[in-house]
Formats: C-alpha cells, sequence, structure tokens
C-alpha cells in the first residue's frame, strides 16, 4: 500500500475513491467541522444514524460537487485515545474502504491529530495510524475459479488542511516508513500462516525464508532431512518421520553489528500442519491446525522487517519445520529419542510435538551464537483455556527480560501474560527412563510445555510466548481479521529496535 502525506491541499483538487473525515461526538453534537460538512452530520447525530463513537464508521453520499463521490466518516468518541486506539480507528477506515471497494482514499486531517491523544510525539501517532491502515486491509488470498477484479485498497494520503512545515512532514515521513515495515511483515507472517498445508510444506516454508534472506542479502541455511539426522537432530527427525513432506531446519542471519557479538536468537515454530500423529487429533477444527508454523511465519516476518530497517542488532532466526502426520514411519508413544543437546525425551504423546522439535531449536539457536533467545509456538491448547484469544502467556528464566518485552508490547495492542513456573511444574515434566517427558497430563499444561523448552535454553536468558490463541482468530477483532493474526511481529520489532538505541 501507498501511503503518503500532504498539507494544503485545497478539497475540490483532491481526487480520490473516498474524503475520510474523523470525528469527534462533540463535533457531531455542536458542528465545528467545515461548513459543507456540518448540516448533513447534524441530521446523522440527531437521527442515531452516526453519533462520532469510537469506533463507528458511517459513508456519507456526495452531491457531485468534489472529485470523491463519498466520505467515509469515522468516530473518534470523546475523549483521548491510546496509540492501540488510533490504530483500530484507521483499521475499521480501511474496512471501509474495502467495502466500498476504494482503490484511494485521502484522509483529512482537520486539526493537530496529536491532540486526540495521549501519545505526544507525532511520530508514533503516524506510525500507528499507518499499521492501522496496513493491518485493516489485510485480505486472505482466496483460491477461486473467478479471480475478484478489486485489487484492494492502494493508496493513502493523510492530507492536513493546513499547509505545514518541513519538521513536521518529516515527522509524518518517519512514522509512515516504521509503520510500513511492522505491518507489512505482520501482513508477511498472516500470508503464510494462512496457507494451507497442502500448499505450504517444510520445504515450501524454506523457500519462502530463502526469498526473504535473497531479498535483504541475508545469509541463510536450510538443513534437508539428511542433514537433520546426521548433525543429531533426533527431535525434528522423529517429528518429521511420519509425513511424505520431510522436515527442514531453517537459519536465517541478520548482522546489524561490527561483530558477531550479542546475538539474540528468535525461533520459532514451523509445524506446517498438525494432525497429532500417532496420537491423532479430532477431527473438528483440525483445519486450524494450518496455523502451527504461525511461531515460524512471525520470526520470519520480523526478519523481513529487520532486513528493510537494518538496526544495528545481531539477530539469529531458526525454524524447525515439519509436518506432524501418523503413518507407519511415524515416531510412537513410548519412544526414547536423542535430540541434539544430548538430551534425551520419552514421548508420552506424539501431539506435544512443537516442544520436541524446538528443543533441538534452542539448541542449534546457541551454537550459532544465540546469547538470548525467545521462542514463538502455537504450543498448547490449554494456553487457550487460561487466556483465550486474548492473550499469548509468557514463560520465562529472566524476569528482567521478560518485563522488557512486556512494555515494548504495551504500545503495540499485543497482550502478553506471564505463565508461572513454579518448581513442582518440572518435577512434572521429569521422566523415569529418560530426561524429560513430552507430555504431563492436562493440569498446567501451559506452563509444563514452556518449562520443556526452557530446558534446552541451558541457563541462556529466555521467553517462551504461546501464540496458540493469539495466532488464529475465529472472528474478526481490533486490527486483526479472522484468521492468521502475524502476532507479535510487532512487539518483537518494537523490542528489538529498543535494543538498537542501548547498545
Ligand atoms: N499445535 C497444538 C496446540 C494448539 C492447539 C495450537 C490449539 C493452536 C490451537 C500442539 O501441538 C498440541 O497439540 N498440543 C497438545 C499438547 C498435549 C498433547 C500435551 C494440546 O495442547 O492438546
Ligand atoms: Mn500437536
Ligand atoms: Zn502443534
Amino acid at each position: 500500500m501507498n501511503i503518503d502525506y500532504s498539507s494544503g491541499v485545497a478539497l475540490d483538487t483532491l481526487k480520490a475513491d473516498a474524503l475520510v473525515l474523523m470525528v469527534s461526538e462533540s463535533e457531531v453534537e455542536q458542528g465545528g467541522l467545515a461548513a459543507q460538512w456540518n448540516d448533513k452530520i447534524a441530521v446523522l447525530g440527531k437521527t442515531g444514524l452516526f453519533g462520532g463513537k469510537l469506533n463507528q464508521t458511517y459513508v456519507l453520499p456526495l452531491e457531485n460537487q468534489y472529485d470523491f463521490p463519498v466520505i467515509i466518516l469515522c468516530g473518534c468518541g470523546d475523549g483521548l485515545l491510546t496509540t492501540d486506539q488510533l490504530r483500530i480507528m484507521t483499521a475499521n477506515i480501511a474496512r471501509a474502504a474495502l467495502r466500498l471497494k476504494a482503490e484511494k482514499i485521502v484522509i483529512q486531517l482537520t486539526g493537530e491529530i496529536t491532540l486526540l491523544t495521549e501519545e505526544k510525539s507525532l511520530v508514533t501517532v503516524a506510525y500507528a495510524l499507518t499499521e492501522g491502515l496496513i493491518l485493516g486491509a489485510y485480505r486472505r488470498r482466496q483460491y477461486k475459479l473467478e479471480q475478484a477484479s478489486y485489487a484492494g485498497l492502494a493508496a493513502v494520503t493523510f492530507n492536513k488542511e493546513q499547509q505545514t512545515d518541513e519538521v513536521e512532514r518529516e515527522g509524518w515521513i518517519q512514522g509512515i516508513q516504521r509503520g510500513q515495515a511492522f505491518a507489512e511483515a505482520t501482513n508477511l507472517a498472516r500470508d503464510l500462516t494462512n496457507i494451507p498445508g497442502n500448499l505450504l510444506t517444510p520445504s515450501d516454508l524454506a523457500m519462502a525464508a530463502i526469498d526473504v534472506a535473497e531479498r535483504y542479502g541475508l545469509p541463510a541455511e536450510v538443513l534437508d532431512e539428511r542433514e537433520i539426522e546426521q548433525k543429531g537432530m533426533g527431535g525434528l527427525t522423529a517429528v518429521g518421520k511420519g509425513s511424505v513432506n520431510p522436515p527442514r531446519m531453517i537459519v536465517i542471519r541478520y548482522q546489524g553489528r561490527e561483530q558477531w557479538d550479542h546475538v539474540i536468537g528468535l525461533v520459532g515454530k514451523g509445524i506446517t500442519f498438525d494432525t497429532g500423529g500417532i496420537s491423532l487429533k479430532r477431527a473438528p477444527g483440525m483445519e486450524e491446525m494450518i496455523s502451527d508454523m504461525g511461531g515460524a511465519a512471525a520470526v520470519l516476518g520480523v526478519m523481513e522487517a529487520l532486513g528493510r530497517l537494518r538496526p544495528q542488532i545481531n539477530v539469529v532466526m531458526v525454524i524447525p519445520s515439519a509436518e506432524n502426520m501418523p503413518s507407519a514411519n511415524a515416531f510412537k508413544p513410548g519412544d526414547i529419542i536423542t535430540t541434539l543437546s544430548g538430551r534425551t525425551i520419552e514421548v508420552l504423546n506424539t501431539d506435544a510435538e512443537g516442544r520436541v522439535v524446538l528443543g533441538d531449536a534452542l539448541t542449534y539457536a546457541r551454537e550459532w551464537g544465540a546469547e538470548r533467545i525467545i521462542d514463538l509456538a502455537t504450543l498448547t491448547g490449554a494456553v487457550l483455556t487460561t487466556l483465550g484469544d486474548i492473550a499469548t502467556g509468557a514463560v520465562t528464566n529472566d524476569e528482567t527480560f521478560l518485563q522488557e518485552l512486556i512494555a515494548a508490547s504495551r504500545g503495540t495492542g499485543e497482550n502478553i501474560w506471564q505463565l508461572p513456573v513454579y518448581p513442582e511444574f518440572r518435577e512434572m515434566i521429569k521422566s523415569e527412563v529418560a530426561d524429560i517427558r513430552n507430555a504431563a497430563g492436562r493440569y498446567g499444561g501451559a506452563s509444563t510445555a514452556g518449562l520443556f523448552i526452557g530446558e534446552f535454553a541451558e541457563g541462556l536468558p529466555w521467553i517462551h510466548l504461546d501464540i496458540a490463541g493469539t495466532a488464529f482468530l475465529s472472528k474478526e477483532r481490533g486490527v486483526n481479521p479472522k484468521g492468521a493474526t502475524g502476532v507479535m511481529v510487532r512487539t518483537l520489532l518494537e523490542w528489538l529496535l529498543s535494543q538498537n538505541e542501548e547498545k
């Protein structure tokens, strides 16, 4: 989407499919808008059709006095908005534009935008508004005989009514660029996550990763099933064995510092489809398991944005990818497997496959020099029981590290909630015959699963994010569409860029 900023352009020289006006409740009640709309909007207010309530939109057709056929009225409530409310507001504007099949819209800024919000930095405001537009205009790819002729919302201009100076313009441009990088990275993650299992196998995911790496000249490595086994990655080998689509271990490096030091490891679960394997899942809802590579998609989205923004940090991304299938070759309950770390795992449930592949991936991230690790995974149904699809569950061995990430998440509107790690939970993943077992029963399932992965961090500062509830929604909410959300791409980027400033 092309987004730009202009100022002082007169309405009668604007050409667009819609003009957008952001209107507060008091403006509807008391007027105060440009004279040519005031009367109409007052009628809408009196009749209850449009009151300016937050998140309300209303399409007002115009007589032919301008070169735009309609006005989209967008309510901004009364009172100061948070950055996330701004983001959701433009997401709703984008959705209204999609319903109109608009290709180009102009958002008319009648006053100081920062007066609408608690956030006083213009760059941050422009960044949130931009993100909302791109996130809200997202549409899942369709696979239909008849291709839709409408290509989506392609261009948005923020037009400030009064002529502004160079400083203000710079602020807008900076915010727009950052917003574009963050939101487009999120949409890349959404696109990958929404691809069905038959069209995205582990080798397809590896090719998507190579694609990103090549676009930005980042070194990448893909291990095939032979190399995975030869290196001793028994976890990924075991989970991948049951499928005719063999596993891949995918690595991309981003080096923004002189030396390959202070390396941050980002690890994403890349199960391209999870049937549960021999411990087969029940049929209802199984189609959602196309999203079991949501963690992989998110870390890949992050790499894409790093390639664009080029901060001075070092990051290694590791994706263990496999398809979890039941077959004559599949791994089985009771199997004992040896991981890359040397640790052995007693398999009690083949549907607890994520932690098994992630163990090898954490070890591999360490081998690539990671000094701190964040893993992202659609790991447990238990996190859904606990937090619903409202928050991502976090498990950590380093409180300050997690607090930093949670602080970054506050501005992005992506909720993170810490899960407990009582020593009793640790007891539950011990095995009589192996070092660790992969299932510990239903109770405390999100904590025990996280702790299992934490074993492979071997004392490095580590955060596990369980996005099983937040990566894929059953209906549209906030800036997110139905289906894949690309959750945590923006929070991770926010935190990563803060590391740029610190060191
Ligand atoms: N991929 C699933 C978790 C999941 C559930 C993701 C719902 C998204 C929505 C994971 O591999 C899984 O099957 N976990 C099991 C673990 C259990 C067998 C210990 C679960 O949560 O039921
Ligand atoms: Mn599973
Ligand atoms: Zn899974």
